[in-house]
C-alpha cells in the first residue's frame, strides 16, 4: 500500500465527485463538505460507474439499480432494486486520502 497521486483538488469542487483509474483500480473521489474521500468506483452489484450516479451529501446512488453507498466508509446503505426484489450488495473498498498542496493522493 502506498499513497499514489490521483488528481488535483481543483478538479472536484465541494459536493461533486470524479472517477480516476490508478494502477488498474477504479477510484471514486468525492469532495464532501471540503474533505476528500475515496471509495471503489465500480458498483459492487454489477460494476456500473458510480461517478455517473447521484451524489446527495455523503451518499452516492448507483445509476443502474439504485444501490447506495456511504462515501466516507464505502458501506453499502441499501442494495439494488430490481422489480419487487430488494437485494443486498457488498461494501465498496474505502481508501485513505492525503492532500499535499493541491494534489490528491490515495492509499492503494
Ligand atoms: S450495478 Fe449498481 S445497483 Fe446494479
Amino acid at each position: 500500500m502506498e499513497y499514489l497521486e490521483v488528481g488535483k483538488t481543483g478538479e472536484i469542487p465541494e459536493g461533486t465527485m470524479k472517477a480516476y483509474i490508478v494502477q488498474g483500480n477504479n477510484i471514486l473521489v468525492v469532495n464532501y463538505e471540503g474533505n476528500y474521500y475515496a471509495i471503489g468506483g465500480k458498483c459492487t452489484h454489477m460494476g456500473a460507474d458510480l461517478s455517473k450516479g447521484k451524489l446527495d451529501g455523503k451518499i452516492v446512488t448507483c445509476p443502474s439499480h439504485g444501490s447506495k453507498f456511504d462515501i466516507t466508509t464505502g458501506q453499502s446503505i441499501s442494495g439494488p432494486k430490481m422489480g419487487f426484489l430488494k437485494l443486498k450488495t457488498k461494501n465498496e473498498p474505502s481508501y485513505e486520502v492525503k492532500i499535499e498542496g493541491d494534489t490528491i493522493k490515495v492509499n492503494i
